[in-house]
């Protein structure tokens, strides 16, 4: 029935070249969809009596990496960013590569900045990838043609998109090819080695004498080149990394390394069977999580696809429509790739290359004096005392970007904060200080205003608020 749905929607387009790309594109949903459908009647879920935590020799240490480079290595390099989604979570409407992060700089401003000097500094001519959705395809063109004139060179292509499926029916949402664009998703990021053969980008690549793409999030500001790793991928051969780093209780969601039948697996959190939940958050079970930073040989990667293709562990997202239908997404993670690649590793490097803005309390953090811009790379100010950041949580009245602007009238000084927990209706002044923890409660029916110029030092602030 799936089949014969999707049938009338290819006969919904008019003009047969388009057709012929549409149909191809549900040809490969529908592969996706009869893959998941003979998963969910095998009942086919993981062993957990034969997961074993990867070794010592399967996760290198990021410190004994090698500290010299060959610049022949760096001219095989290409750079991409996963730029499909959406800043929803965040109250954005388009593209959150669009976002401004500081100094009037978006991710993708950071991200030009970033390989641009980069080119510079070693005179090479890295290029920039650009992986986008139907959803952020416009936004991400309009961004980078601003940067038609610089010296960097600038590929995007598109991904695919898929028809949501109604929960109900397990039918497509869509009704036509041309439906609106809330009828239809973007796969999740391990499209990604589909829409890079399908594109012809992989060739392209190839053809240059490009072996290593360095792929990262978008959002994810401490995802720099790094010589050291690009240097250890050359030098050991390897055909994927993945850049791990050690869990925290606030990473308790994020996507694991197991050792499963004899080669490294990405165990998410939704293939995990109910009852083992909490073994998977324990940070001593699983002390590490995928950053998402991923190196991959291209060479090996056209092999890979050639061998029968790149079939990725089905991770099904239900969602509910803006009215109200229950739908769910058949979507794939890019790093399960690394279960299709003898040689695969994963390095385990240092918090710095985890920078991700999911919330506002993360841009609370980069926007503030804790960090400066260099080069399109976000800093730790030295002057800040402790090793650790500061953990901040913004109630709801914070979630969206536009209530975040308007209740801070600047961002205040954190460069002392242990610990603020903002809830209820708060605005904050102009040049605010913030210390040690901070915590302040506005009841239901009441406002707090923080006034211009106050410093908060180990304070709790409910109620009416006077300095
Ligand atoms: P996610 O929304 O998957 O973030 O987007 P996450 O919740 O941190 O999930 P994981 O743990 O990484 O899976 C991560 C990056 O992937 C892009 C987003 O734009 C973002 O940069 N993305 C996501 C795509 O490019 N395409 C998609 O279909 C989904």
């Amino acid at each position: 029935t799936m089949r014969r749905e999707v049938k009338k929607l290819v006969a919904t387009v008019p003009d047969a070249s388009s057709r012929k790309a549409f149909d191809k594109e549900m040809k490969s949903f529908l592969a996706l969809h009869d893959r998941y459908l003979t998963e969910r009647s095998r009942h086919r879920e993981l062993d957990w009596n034969q997961i074993d935590i990867p070794s010592k020799e399967q996760i290198i240490p990021y410190d004994n990496l090698p500290q010299v480079w060959d610049t022949k290595v760096l001219h095989k390099l290409a750079v991409l960013k996963f730029n499909g989604g959406l800043g929803t979570s965040m109250g954005m409407s388009g593209a959150k590569s669009a976002l401004e992060v500081k100094d009037g700089q978006s991710f993708l401003d950071l991200t030009v900045r970033q390989v641009e000097q980069f080119n510079i500094a070693h005179c090479v001519d890295v290029p920039l990838l650009l992986m986008t959705s139907f959803n952020t395809h416009e936004d991400s063109l309009r961004i980078t043609k601003k940067y038609a004139n610089s010296r960097l060179r600038i590929i995007t292509f598109n991904q695919s998109r898929y028809p949501r499926i109604l929960e109900d029916t397990m039918l497509p949402l869509p009704q036509s090819a041309d439906d609106d664009n809330k009828a239809w998703y973007p796969p999740g990021h391990g499209d990604i080695y589909y829409a890079l053969a399908q594109s012809g980008v992989l060739d392209q690549l190839l053809k240059e004498g490009k072996e290593y793409l360095f792929i990262s999030n978008s959002d994810n500001v401490g995802a720099t080149v790094d010589l050291p790793i690009l240097q250890h991928m050359a030098d050991s051969q390897a055909d994927f990394i993945m850049e791990v780093t050690n869990k925290t209780k606030a990473d308790i969601k994020g996507g694991t390394l197991i050792d499963y039948d004899n080669s490294l697996r990405l165990l998410e959190i939704a293939q995990v069977p109910a009852e083992h939940v909490e073994d998977f958050k324990s940070v001593s079970m699983f002390r590490i999580f995928n950053t998402n930073n991923l190196w991959i040989n291209l060479k090996a990667l056209k092999r890979v696809l050639a061998n029968g293709g790149m079939e990725l562990d089905i991770i099904v997202n239900p969602k509910v429509t803006g009215d109200g239908q229950s739908v769910i997404q058949l979507e794939t993670a890019a790093g399960a790739a690394i279960k299709h690649f003898d040689n695969a590793l994963a390095i385990n490097v240092p918090r710095t290359r985890f920078l991700p803005v999911k919330s506002c309390s993360d841009l609370l953090l980069l926007r503030s004096d804790l960090y400066t811009l260099r080069n399109g790379q976000l800093v730790a100010n030295t002057a800040r005392m402790f090793e650790t950041m500061p953990v901040i949580t913004l109630g709801d009245k914070f979630k969206k970007i536009e209530d975040f602007q308007k209740r801070f009238k600047n961002i205040p000084s954190l460069l002392e904060l242990d610990h603020l927990s903002v809830a209820g209706d708060v605005y904050f002044g102009r040049n605010v200080t913030l210390k040690g923890t901070v915590i302040i409660v506005a009841n239901d029916g009441q406002r707090i205003n923080i006034p211009d110029g106050s410093t908060l030092e180990n304070r709790l602030i409910t109620g009416n608020f006077t300095v």
